[in-house]
């Protein structure tokens, strides 16, 4: 069955501008911020939209069997023949028993966008801007990124038959993404500055070169990546959760899923709106400083760090956006440390999901919440994982040997994660040395 399309208009997000068409780096030519694509006057019977929705979950088109694409209604109009899909989305929604104890609540679910193509959330955005790229007739992609959205960029313009330009900062990404950029067949370029530093080549290369710029200030990239919370909602049966956490990097992300939010009940797709909470790392939380100490009236941009590579960013390109959803939502801004990054993780591995340490923010944050009384025990939560446990293996074990922190300031801190700790255990092939550690394990 198909419901035509609402006609969709680029919008600027300070002066409201309406331009035609996008600047290549996809700022107001007026003013400079960014833009959004916005519905003028859109409306749908909600409960067709529903069944629509859930009768393409049978359907064998390319277009229906993407977690993205099924929802088209919500999402500009893209002809099908650009449509570069890898079957994204459809990800799973997980609850997770032994961390909902430890934080205090009667049940905490995750939605696990790492369980997409490229093991990220970026491909729900990715395949939708990539296809924009395609439809606008572009032969070179480009972005600046830690690690995760280079990765689905490379996956994308490849199944697209485009050439990808990926800078990433040097040293800085984890080797399962870069990885997966060098397989994809994209021109990586490993700059010797942080993520800032290659935003900043990006833009001037943008103008100076006809690459599309796939970073998520391109709004089809918020447009394809909202669609994780209608996939969400649909799981939950059209009911809201009281709240929804999600980690901050560049706030793109944040932006997406409350956008969605705000859309779906405008639509009366739900009937209220689920309280939004952003999470930073501690050494890279300057949209955290940003509403603590200035109430959101500035952002002052920062020297990032942490062992979460996937947020290390210091001057969120979305924060004006992210801001406006926080607000509208009634949701919260915290910040973790890099010891408590580090044991969420693990406690997400022992409910036997896993994820990267970026995602593992969302569990670290969701304890300072319940502590200060803001998320309260019988409410219902979901955790957004952002990225999958196998892109950064070498954080994961230098944990479990004890060596994540040896030499930082962190380290005496990190001796209440030793409990967490499942270091491997190197023995002789000898069966008595094997019973031997089984039955130490079982006391
Ligand atoms: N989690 C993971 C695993 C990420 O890769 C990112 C961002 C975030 C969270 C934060 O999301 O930026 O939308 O607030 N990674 C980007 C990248 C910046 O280049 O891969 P955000």
């Amino acid at each position: 069955m198909t419901i035509a399309q609402a006609t969709s208009r680029l919008r600027c997000i300070a002066c409201g501008a309406t331009p035609a068409s996008a600047a290549q780096d996809f700022r107001c030519i007026q003013c400079g911020d960014l833009l959004e694509l916005v519905f003028p006057g859109w409306t749908f019977d909600p409960a067709t939209l529903k069944s629509v929705w859930l009768t393409r979950k049978t359907s064998s088109h390319k277009l229906d069997q993407s977690g993205v694409w099924r929802f088209r209604e919500l999402l500009p109009h893209i002809p099908e023949e650009h449509a570069i899909t890898l079957r994204e989305g459809n990800t799973p929604l997980y609850h997770l028993p032994r961390c909902a104890r430890i934080a205090g609540l009667d049940t905490l679910h995750a939605k696990h966008q790492g369980m997409n193509p490229t093991a990220s959330f970026k491909d729900t955005g990715m395949t939708f801007a990539a296809s924009s790229a395609h439809q606008g007739g572009f032969r070179w992609v480009a972005c600046a990124s830690t690690g995760n959205t280079s990765a689905s960029m490379a996956a994308y313009a490849a199944r697209g038959n485009m050439h990808s330009l990926v800078l990433i900062p040097e040293g800085k990404i984890s080797w399962g993404k870069l990885s997966q950029s060098l397989d994809y067949g994209a021109l990586t370029c490993q700059l010797r500055t942080d993520f800032d530093g290659c935003v900043r080549i990006l833009n001037e290369l943008v103008r100076r070169k006809p690459v599309y710029l796939l970073n998520s200030v391109n709004p089809y990239r918020i447009e394809g990546q909202k669609t994780a919370a209608v996939e969400l909602m649909e799981q939950l049966n059209w009911e809201p959760p009281d709240h929804i956490i999600v980690p901050g990097g560049n706030l793109g992300n944040s932006s997406a899923i409350g956008k969605a939010l705000l859309e779906m009940l405008e639509l009366k797709l739900i009937s209220r709106l689920p309280k939004l909470s952003i999470i930073q790392a501690q050494g890279a939380n300057p949209f955290y400083r940003s509403v603590r100490e200035f109430g959101g009236k500035k952002l002052d941009p920062m020297t990032a760090d942490t062992q979460a590579t996937a947020i290390r960013i210091g001057n969120p390109a979305s924060w004006k956006k992210a801001l406006r959803v926080l607000q509208a939502t009634g949701g919260e801004v915290e910040q973790v440390t890099e010891v408590e990054i580090a044991a969420a993780k693990a406690e997400i591995g022992a409910d036997g999901i896993g994820c990267e340490p970026a995602s593992a923010v969302t569990l670290a944050g969701l304890k300072k919440l319940r502590k200060q009384g803001f998320v309260k025990p019988g409410e219902a939560v979901v955790l957004i994982l952002t990225g999958h446990l196998l892109k950064d293996p070498d954080f994961t074990i230098k944990f479990h040997r004890g060596d994540l922190f040896a030499g930082t300031p962190h380290e005496k801190q990190a001796v209440q994660t030793s409990h967490l700790q499942r270091a491997p255990v190197v023995l002789d092939a000898d069966l008595g040395a094997v019973i031997a550690v089984l039955d130490a394990a079982e006391k």
